[in-house]
């Protein structure tokens, strides 16, 4: 029988920017980059059971479109995302995105959602995750050096996860810091905007580089960097896109999430190779060793990863049941007999002219 309306099949679960921000406030922001914290490790945990490639980019002058694919054998994501460093100055975002997580067994759509607001979570927790295991022990103060999108995200993961309790900001471009400093008052940390990078390090047991830029730029030089310092380096993640000058590399332990991919993207692209890292997924499991002592560098050469990202999905999926933070999305074309699609098509004209 003809049915007009959409039935449950056609549906897919739809999280908006706007009902993003209604979730992440419901839980808590903290809490929210806690859990997630814990869903990203649970899922290094359990690496090998995951399909792996590095990202598929495409790249122009003006930045990078990417698929970022994923899947356990159950269930199956993938995020779009760009990176254009040259959008800020035309009100626009560097970085948006959007995902979806399907069921393997049908390759049904389970959950379609916005990801430039989750993004910014997923990369914070994960940096969080891997300063947890590399940062000094008792460190409470990180230098945030890059002062756009990313900078508060990063600033409250390492406050709800590893204690930091204050931040030191600096941003080439002043109306950045004054911002993020403005979007962190009350959040419990201690703020000082700082006059150079060089400033901003000062005292700091973690240094997190966040900058844009479209080419290789040298956001520390190596004698900024002092012995037993833990470094979370996220803005380096595009061929031709660093921030640490290499001698940094030569002297510190790097920690990777998939070395395939990292080596192209990362800070590592400046070094051969063969280059040692150590994959943090085996940190997470006790295989290999993250931080040994106290004047150590480690260095989390961060470019993201796709299962950081099926971690958020998963996360998000699992809290949206009873809620109201999500709308359905007519998405699948469901016929009553699955073989009738072309038939559907005709009975959806019929009904437009009797309507
Ligand atoms: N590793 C990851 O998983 C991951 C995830 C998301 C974004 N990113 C990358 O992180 C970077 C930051 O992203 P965003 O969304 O915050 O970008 P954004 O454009 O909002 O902010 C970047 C900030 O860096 C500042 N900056 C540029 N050059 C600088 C310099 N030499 N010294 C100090 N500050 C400088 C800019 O003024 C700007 O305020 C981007 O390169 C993005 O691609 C990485």
């Amino acid at each position: 029988m003809f049915s007009p309306l959409p039935s449950a099949k056609a549906m897919v679960p739809f999280v908006s920017v706007d009902n993003m921000m209604r979730l992440v406030h419901h839980l808590g922001i903290e809490t929210v980059l806690a859990e997630l914290t814990d869903t990203i490790e649970a899922d290094f945990r359990r690496w090998e059971s995951f399909d792996k490639t590095p990202r598929v980019a495409s790249h122009s002058r003006d930045g990078v479109i990417e698929l970022m694919p994923t899947s356990d054998g159950r269930v199956y994501s993938f995020k779009y995302v760009n990176g254009h460093p040259k959008n800020t100055a035309e009100g626009l975002q560097t970085v948006t995105a959007f995902g979806l997580l399907a069921e393997v067994s049908t390759g049904y759509p389970a959950l379609l959602t916005e990801m430039t607001i989750l993004t910014a979570l997923r990369t914070a927790a994960t940096s969080a995750m891997a300063a947890r295991h590399l940062a000094p022990k008792g460190a409470r103060t990180m230098a945030m050096i890059g002062n756009g999108a990313q900078a508060e995200f990063q600033a409250l993961a390492m406050k709800a996860v590893c204690g930091i309790d204050t931040i030191r900001l600096y941003d080439i471009d002043l109306r950045a810091t004054e911002k993020a400093a403005r979007n962190l008052d009350g959040s419990g940390l201690q703020i000082l905007s700082c006059r150079s990078a060089q400033e901003a390090i000062e005292g700091a047991e973690i240094v997190t580089t966040c900058t844009a830029d479209k080419q290789f730029a040298t956001i520390l030089t190596d004698n900024m960097v002092g012995a037993g310092v833990h470094i979370n380096a996220i803005g380096g993640d595009c061929p031709g896109k660093t921030e640490l000058h290499r001698d940094i590399l030569k002297r510190s332990d790097v920690f990777v999430e998939y070395p395939p991919q990292t080596r192209i993207e990362g800070e590592i692209q400046q070094m051969a190779p063969d280059f040692p890292v150590t994959e943090l997924w085996k940190v997470v499991t006790g295989e290999a060793q993250g931080r040994r002592d106290a004047r150590q560098i480690t260095l989390f050469d961060s470019v993201g990863f796709a299962i950081e990202d099926f971690s958020a999905l998963r996360y998000v999926r699992a809290r949206l049941p009873g809620t109201d933070f999500y709308q359905n999305l007519d998405m699948i074309a469901d016929p009553d007999d699955p073989r009738d699609l072309f038939g559907m098509l005709l009975r959806a004209k019929e009904n437009e002219e009797t309507i």
